[in-house]
């Protein structure tokens, strides 16, 4: 039998293979089986295949999005996740459960798999459970992870990294999306150092549901730590999997600008715009969810840095060129971000004085760097796809189109920011796309949705081979 190695396959067929297993939930592994049955199940050689293979269909693959891994920590609330079990398999989903070896001693693995409808996993190192699903099996065959009870335990070694033991290994092994039920005494949760944990599990990307505020377990203790409810958690599972975007965006680099910039006049005052980040940063965490790995060069924002992305903070214009440069090379550069276009060439190296009855300062300013321009114009290292934004208050298409000729870049993403439109710094947009082949309007929506809709353009241009 000829052995195929995907990974041997050209850059194109790889991608594509990749996006039609996203659409449809599986493995490029298991995409590729796919193929090549319904290709065997039509050839004419079917006459030839035994009676034997033509008596076993094919396994049907796993339904997509469906699949959940169960964590139970050692905590008292274990007892509470045997009903999360039912919960979750009454809403149709496909469970696998691991319970950690604390979690053995409040819930035992019998009962656990008597719920889940099939055996439990529970030891890195068993040798039967290694050959037959393995660690890395599980952490790859879900679509969503959820601990509960998440001890106070298992988020510091979650947030540190560690993986000594199946529990943590799979779910450092998982690019699923993990949902923590943290269930504790209140003073654990209270802890700066669960805090710090939790901190940093968030920012990682995991998600939260509870702890709800309520007695516990130990007589005379109330406070926030007792684990949400099995239906709470269940619901936040559903809306988890509801949002789970496909990873179109799998092994690609992205780099995203985002915000405006500062152009100092003097060390306290500078020159800004009324950017404020939002569709950039939608744009960067879009990315991420659609499994890019994502390089966000933010100007001053006040909004947190989007889970799931490389943040790198800059100031002005030509921080910003230097960062974008240092984040090369990238599959697609979008340019969000609302750049000066001019700086002070005189800017004060001290606070400049007010004198009194004195005259105010003249302020010289020069032209700051064309980040577009210099990375859509590169020869080495440019960008398969490079995207700018512009910000237009008359002529929005027209302005486009000449944009996209001058700065050699491949879309223009036009919006009107006049004053009326609450663009800038609101939540919504309406913008156009403009590329070589025409102006699509696109209709007023979120900013969320506005990168959405931008990221699954880009996938599915990416898609075909270059
Ligand atoms: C009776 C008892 C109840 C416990 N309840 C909790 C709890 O609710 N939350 C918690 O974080 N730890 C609790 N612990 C401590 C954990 O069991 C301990 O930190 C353990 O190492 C957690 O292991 P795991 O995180 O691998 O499951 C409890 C311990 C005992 C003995």
């Amino acid at each position: 039998m000829a052995s195929l190695t995907v990974r041997r396959l050209d850059e194109g067929l790889k991608k594509a293979l990749r996006l039609r297993a996203a659409r449809s939930g599986r493995s490029v592994e298991d995409e590729v089986r796919t193929i090549l049955r319904s290709a065997v199940a039509e050839s004419p050689r079917d006459a030839r295949t035994s009676a034997r293979e033509q008596r076993t269909p094919p396994s049907p693959p796993p339904t997509p999005s469906r699949r959940v891994l169960l964590v139970i920590g050692g905590g008292i609330a274990a007892y509470k996740s045997l009903d999360l079990i039912r919960r979750l398999k009454e809403r149709g989903l496909a469970l696998r459960c691991i319970l950690t070896r604390a979690a053995t001693h409040f819930v035992t693995p019998l009962a656990a798999g008597a719920l889940v409808g099939e055996r439990v996993f529970t030891d890195l190192f068993d040798p039967a459970h290694e050959f037959d699903v393995g660690h890395i099996r599980l952490a790859r065959e879900t679509d969503l992870a959820v601990v509960a009870p998440a001890t106070a335990d298992l988020l510091a070694k979650l947030a540190g990294g560690h993986a000594d033991d199946l529990a943590t290994a799979v779910l450092l092994a998982t690019e699923a999306k993990i949902l923590l039920a943290p269930a504790m005494n209140p003073r654990m949760w209270a802890h700066r150092a669960t805090q710090r944990n939790l901190a940093r599990l968030l920012a990682d990307g995991a998600a939260l549901v509870g702890p709800n505020e309520g007695e516990m377990a130990e007589a005379g203790e109330r406070g926030p730590g007792r684990m949400a409810e099995p239906v709470e958690i269940a619901d936040a599972v559903m809306r988890l999997l509801a949002e789970r975007v496909a990873p179109v965006l799998a092994n690609t680099r992205v780099l995203v600008t985002s915000g405006p910039t500062h152009e100092p006049i003097d060390p306290v005052r500078y020159i800004a715009n009324r950017s404020s980040g939002k569709q950039g940063h939608a744009i960067a965490h879009a990315a991420a969810r659609a499994g890019a790995d994502v390089i966000l060069v933010s100007g001053p924002v006040n909004l947190p840095d989007p889970p799931g992305v490389t943040t790198v903070h800059v100031e002005t214009a030509r921080d910003m060129l230097r960062a974008v440069e240092r984040a090369l090379p990238v599959d697609v550069a979008i340019f969000a971000a609302a750049v000066a276009d001019w700086r002070v060439d005189n800017a004060g190296r001290q606070k400049m004085k007010k004198i009194p009855g004195g005259e105010a300062p003249t302020l010289a300013l020069k032209e700051n760097p064309d980040i577009l321009a210099s990375v859509a114009r590169r020869t080495a290292q440019r960008p398969r796809l490079v995207i700018g934004f512009a910000a237009e208050t008359e002529n929005i298409t027209a302005n486009a189109r000449a944009k996209l000729a001058r700065k050699g870049c491949d879309w223009i993403v036009a919006n009107d920011v006049s004053p009326h439109t609450g663009v800038m710094g609101g939540d919504r947009n309406r913008v156009s796309l403009v590329t070589a082949d025409g102006v699509e309007a696109w209709p007023l929506q979120s900013k969320e949705e506005v990168a959405a809709k931008l990221i699954a353009r880009i996938a599915d241009t990416l898609a075909v081979p270059a």
